[in-house]
């Protein structure tokens, strides 16, 4: 395939430049927003891309403008040979970053060898510091575990180490200032998060989004945020900073207030499916193709496919829940 190729640009004139990678579908946490009681049912290995599957579309997706890759699961550590895929992935030309997103149970064993890969950022998900409600959200007794982790990445010099606190009401609202005040003792990038209604939820236990204007209030009774300027692909967040703070808040509202015209986001699931928006159920097959003996060109024109199908923006706020048919374990998040 020739290096020089049109690149990801969608028809709102949106530079696809990110690629969220699920390359599992496990998680060893059940999360009551993400997961049913029982988990549910995995993908058969075969269905899920090898990781040579995984290099060529990446490969192609950087030749096509694709400059900041993020893995994803379920839980990307949960995946045979993780550690001998991310060196190859991060070795790729054209690619300025690699980070990851995990649950943060396997990673305080791990990251000297995710430094020494090139992996500087790290998202870890967080959705309390009490022990107990950790174990009642993620069914898993497993808070000291991720925060040794998070510890350590930032002794590292891991930077940034992003918390992401999904924030859902009656649940965690009441540890909103806590989690804001980590921002005072250490460089931690605390991101809330409004709940979105679309995992397979207990029907029973109603789940429901906290706006983000009422966390901000929170965080404003406690000191003046100010704002930090948005850098030009610089993500979903608005992002503040407490006075004289070593870290940092970002309030990300995909309910409230979507960011849609600035979404510079691919997906590819677990599964091999290029997904242009997470809260579209429209997606492009690469699976198929790829072992049917497409060529990078051909590969490539799915890529292009999708970035023009990007929808201009979602309608979450007007929806109760979101239609939506996917699994964020095998999406991503
Ligand atoms: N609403 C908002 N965020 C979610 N995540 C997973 N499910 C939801 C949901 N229903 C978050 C996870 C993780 C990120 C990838 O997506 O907490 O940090
Ligand atoms: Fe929780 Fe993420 Fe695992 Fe879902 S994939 S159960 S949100 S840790």
């Amino acid at each position: 395939m020739e290096k020089t190729q049109i690149p990801l640009i969608d028809q709102y004139n949106r530079h696809l430049n990110y690629l969220r990678i699920s390359i599992t579908d496990r998680c060893n946490l059940q999360c009551i927003y993400c997961m049913p009681q029982g988990g549910l049912p995995k993908l058969r290995h075969e269905d899920i891309l090898t990781y040579e599957e995984i290099l060529r579309l990446a490969r192609i997706a950087t030749r096509l403008g694709v400059r900041k890759i993020r893995l994803t699961g379920g839980d990307p550590f949960l995946r045979k040979g993780v550690f001998d895929f991310i060196p190859r992935l991060t070795a790729l030309s054209g690619l300025e970053d690699v980070s990851i997103t995990t649950n943060g149970i396997y990673l305080k064993g791990n990251l000297e060898r995710l430094k020494s890969y090139g992996i500087k950022r790290l998202n870890v998900s967080l959705d309390t510091l009490q022990r107990e409600k950790y174990q009642r959200i993620t069914g898993y007794d497993g808070f000291a575990a991720v925060w040794e982790g998070i510890e350590l990445a930032t002794k590292l010099g891991f930077d940034p180490v992003k918390i992401n606190v999904v924030v859902i009401k009656g649940l965690n609202e009441d540890e909103i200032l806590d989690f804001a005040r980590l921002s005072l003792r250490y460089p931690f990038h605390v991101r809330f998060i409004e709940y979105m209604a679309i995992g397979v939820t207990d029907p029973d236990v109603p789940l429901c989004h906290i706006p983000s204007s009422v966390i901000k209030d929170q965080l404003e009774d406690h000191g003046e945020l100010v704002p930090i300027p948005k850098s030009a692909y610089g993500g979903p967040a608005e992002r503040f900073k407490f006075d004289g703070a070593p870290g940092e808040i970002g309030i990300i509202s995909p309910v409230t207030n979507h960011f849609c015209h600035r979404c510079n986001r691919l997906r590819l699931t677990a599964s091999g499916y290029l997904r242009p928006c997470l809260l579209s159920d429209r997606e492009e097959d690469l699976r198929g193709p790829l072992r049917n003996g497409a060529s990078d060109s051909d590969l490539a024109a799915i890529f292009l496919a999708a970035a023009s199908k990007k929808p201009h923006e979602h309608h979450a706020a007007s929806e109760q829940s979101i239609a939506f048919s996917g699994q964020m374990s095998s999406i991503g998040g």
